[in-house]
């Protein structure tokens, strides 16, 4: 069995979701179900006898050593995590409780655990940790992008949490020579991303007639990878990823902001056409800045595709145009988010950002 921390959420229920269409072991899935967390994610898995469900919060030390008494994984893929740069503006302490101490939490289970494996067990477990390019800080438009010997200076609570917790992963291994593995990928986008997010919030708000907020002047650029080469490339990692070691994903995807709105106006144009006949582009609306906006990210992912020999299978053409036809097909499930919490939240973000 392997356990999946976080498998209600965007990456982790696209993994799970992926990794029970391919393969045979057991899954287990932690998850708290913060707001984050969907358990309709993973409907069409719930009753394979391979799927097995803990609602649990990762920073529960005793309730996570339970799930590895009883369970036994022989991997652990820590997906875990409050993920959304805005709310740790908003509200840090959760970001500190999760990404720091639930990290450190789930690190102390594994390796008691694995102190009383021998043999084939003790030598194959992992612990692979999910992480984000965030923790390199911000590049200007000339710098070179993100490599795995780029120095960490992470700029906002998110990425400073993520970065703490990369750096228990790596003190794990030398310290006590637990066998891990941290990934540090760019941004993700793909069916089930929940729609606070750029993407999918772009595509909600356009299908909805309501403004689509581009922060500052909408020049800050992303390197855009598609969920599923993601989930790919720690599959990749979890078989052959070397130990101790850091690999950075990336789909060499830069774009700014206003290209992936506009990008994702001419699909909707074209998919489906405004009852009035004009451009969703006609909502867009430049808003304040985001407090510490990161200007630019880029990966350069020269060691997986070299030393694990992978490659995104998607553009970002075809991996667009594949999440909005699914958020388009799948209106039901974002409608259901969008109610309690989500409406609070979009408050709150945008009040001071007069839309
Ligand atoms: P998400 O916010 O969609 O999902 C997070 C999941 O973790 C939710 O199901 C939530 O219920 C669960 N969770 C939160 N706190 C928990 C706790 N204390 N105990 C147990 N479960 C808890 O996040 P995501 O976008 O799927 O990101 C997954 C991981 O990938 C994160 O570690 C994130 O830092 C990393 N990452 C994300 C991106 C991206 O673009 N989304 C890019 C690179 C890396
Ligand atoms: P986001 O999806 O929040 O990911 P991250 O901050 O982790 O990169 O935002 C992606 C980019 O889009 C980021 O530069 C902020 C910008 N953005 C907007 O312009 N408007 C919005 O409403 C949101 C949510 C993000």
């Amino acid at each position: 069995m392997i356990f999946v921390t976080g498998g209600a959420g965007f990456i982790g229920s696209n993994f799970i979701l992926n990794w029970m269409k391919n393969n045979d072991e057991s899954i287990l899935n932690i998850d708290k179900l913060t707001y984050a967390g969907n358990l309709s994610s993973l409907q069409t898995v719930e009753k394979n006898k391979n799927y097995h469900f803990s609602q649990t919060d990762i920073t529960d030390h005793d309730g996570i050593a339970q799930l590895f008494e009883t369970f036994k994984p022989r991997a652990v893929l820590n997906f875990a995590a409050e993920s959304h740069v805005d709310r740790s503006i908003h509200g840090p302490s959760d970001f500190i409780q999760t990404n720091i101490v639930g990290t450190f939490t789930l690190l102390d289970c594994a390796k008691r655990y694995w102190v009383t494996l021998e043999g084939e067990a003790k030598i194959n477990f992992r612990f692979v940790h999910v992480s984000t390019d965030e923790v390199y800080g911000s590049l200007e438009l000339e710098d070179p992008a993100f490599n795995e010997k780029t120095p960490y200076a992470p700029n906002s609570p998110y990425s400073a949490s993520k970065a703490a917790s990369d750096h228990l992963v790596r003190a794990y291994y030398h310290t006590y020579g637990l066998p891990v593995i941290t990934t540090n990928c760019s941004n993700n986008y793909g069916p089930f991303q929940f729609p606070e997010k750029l993407i999918p919030l772009v595509i909600h708000n356009a299908l909805m007639e309501k403004p689509l907020p581009i922060y500052g002047d909408g020049a800050n650029v992303r390197d855009w990878l598609y969920v599923g080469d993601h989930c790919d490339a720690i599959v990749a990692i979890l078989l052959d990823g070397r130990l101790g070691e850091t690999y950075n994903i990336g789909g060499e995807n830069e774009k700014r902001n206003i290209q992936v709105v506009d990008a994702i106006c001419e699909h909707l144009d074209t998919l489906r056409p405004r009852a009035n006949g004009k451009s969703y582009k006609e909502l867009k609306t430049f808003v304040k800045d985001r407090p510490g906006h990161d200007k630019r990210y880029a990966i350069d992912a020269t060691k997986i595709k070299k030393e694990l020999d992978w490659q995104p299978k998607e553009t970002f053409n075809s991996g667009l145009k594949r999440t909005i036809e699914w958020y388009l097909e799948n209106f039901l499930w974002v409608d259901n988010i969008v109610s309690g919490e989500y409406k609070t939240w979009v408050v709150k973000n945008y009040k001071d950002k007069s839309i």
